[in-house]
């Protein structure tokens, strides 16, 4: 395919099309050349990858090697003065998003139990429960109040915290590191510092429940007795990270997207069934996880190109979720869509883990800030809203809300 949309060096990321839609130069690149060449910052080639179907192919082959970073940094272009990998990367023990089968199947299996459907369908009531206490502090609050460190990331990370038995009172230290650990363009000995810090407090965490293990999945896996202290402290950093940073952002921007779509916010409290297909809707919308990273191993045929065996390739999955060729109208909310078959969770073996769970909190988190805050809106111009433009993970960093009598159930 030949385009006139020059080939684009580093990453377009710059939001000019709003808080929620892609940049528009991805979007013009997705819609001449789905598959295009991509210059990164340090001169090296590689592909940016933006078109719905292209992306889905990408996500299902897994000569498409996950080993593209270290552990779930997958930042090798951001990282100033992180080298240019010529091969994979050895995998991290436990990290299994950054490691391709038949490694990451021996670790993903040992947890898929404890993520299914029916398990999760077990916790609803409890999911629940989490979000509506939460919400009796929000209500007890006088406004305008940060909804992002109010209810946003407690709920989450209560949720996490519980189920993996990581104790919540710890959570300042670990949040501040995951931070840390998420911002981009950040010198590696910043990274690899507060990503030092982390696994030595979930080593010395995994190895208190190797010696007394409890009810909670990191206490199975330790009991459990095949996996290494190294990939039990692998596969909690990623399940912490992975279980709170996504959603709270998911809570934070989705509430942010409804406030700004007035309408959409009125069907959806005059209609709360519909809320399992807006959760579903902002999942497209907002695709809050946006870039990953995978790794040619060989030369492979991609929507009329042909990725170099070594090359880097990069997928949008905002792009991918804003393909007019999948969805119509795609950069309209509407929650009124049927948007499942999005890419929001990625696709292929590494799919999310969590998204029963993530989907679970987002129903209740939604339905309960609906329900009990009637009249919220936002304390300060949308345009002020901080913006997450600066983390591997989209969102906001603060979401100053107001209401006026809040209902007490
Ligand atoms: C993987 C998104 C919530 C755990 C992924 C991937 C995406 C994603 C796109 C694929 C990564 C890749 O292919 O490289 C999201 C979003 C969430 C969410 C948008 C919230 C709305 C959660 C939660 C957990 C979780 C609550 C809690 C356990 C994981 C794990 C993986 C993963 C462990 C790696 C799976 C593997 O490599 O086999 N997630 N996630 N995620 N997610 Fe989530």
């Amino acid at each position: 395919m030949t385009s006139t949309v020059p080939v684009p060096h580093g990453l377009p990321m710059q939001r000019d099309a709003g808080p929620f839609g892609p940049p528009s130069d991805i979007t013009r690149l997705r819609d001449a050349r789905p598959v295009s060449p991509l210059v990164f910052p340090d001169g090296h080639e590689g592909w940016l990858v933006t078109g719905f179907d292209a992306v889905r192919q990408v996500m299902a082959d897994t000569r498409f090697s996950s080993r593209q970073d270290i552990g779930i940094l997958h930042v090798p272009y951001e990282v100033p003065g992180m080298p240019v990998p010529t091969e994979p990367s050895p995998p991290v023990p436990g990290m299994f998003i950054a490691m391709d089968p038949p490694d990451h199947t021996r670790v993903r299996r040992m947890l898929t139990g404890a993520f299914t459907v029916k398990r999760m369908r077990m916790l609803e009531e409890h999911i629940a429960d989490v979000a509506e206490r939460q919400l009796d502090e929000l209500a007890r609050l006088t406004p305008p109040v940060d909804l992002v460190r109010e209810f946003a990331l407690p709920v989450p990370s209560l949720v996490i915290c519980e189920l993996l038995g990581v104790p919540y009172g710890d959570r300042e230290s670990f949040q501040t590191n995951s931070a840390r650990f998420l911002v981009k363009d950040q010198p590696l000995e910043e990274k690899m510092a507060a990503y030092g810090a982390l696994t030595t407090y979930l080593s010395d965490l995994v190895t208190r429940k190797r010696a007394e293990p409890g009810e909670d999945i990191l206490s199975d896996l330790a009991r459990h007795g095949e996996l290494t202290v190294e990939e039990l402290t692998g596969c909690a950093f990623l399940l912490l990270l992975a279980g709170h940073e996504t959603t709270a952002n998911m809570l934070a921007l989705g509430a942010f997207a409804l406030l700004e779509h007035p309408e959409q916010l009125a069907e959806l409290r005059a209609d709360p069934e519909l809320l399992p297909d807006a959760v579903e809707e902002l999942l497209r919308y907002l695709s809050v996880v946006d870039i990953l990273y995978r790794y040619a191993t060989e030369d492979i045929e991609l929507g009329g190109e042909t990725i170099g065996r070594g090359s880097t390739v990069v997928v949008s999955l905002l792009a991918a979720n804003h393909d007019p060729r999948r969805f119509d109208d795609p950069d309209t909310l509407d929650v009124r869509r049927k948007a499942r078959g999005h890419l929001s969770f990625g696709h292929g073996v590494h799919q999310c883990l969590g998204q029963q769970l993530a989907r679970l909190e987002m129903r209740a988190g939604f339905a309960g800030l609906l329900r009990r805050f009637p009249t919220l809106e936002l304390a300060v111009p949308a345009a002020e809203v901080p913006l997450r433009t600066d983390m591997n993970i989209y969102g906001v960093h603060a979401l100053p809300v107001t209401w006026t009598n809040p209902v007490v159930d």
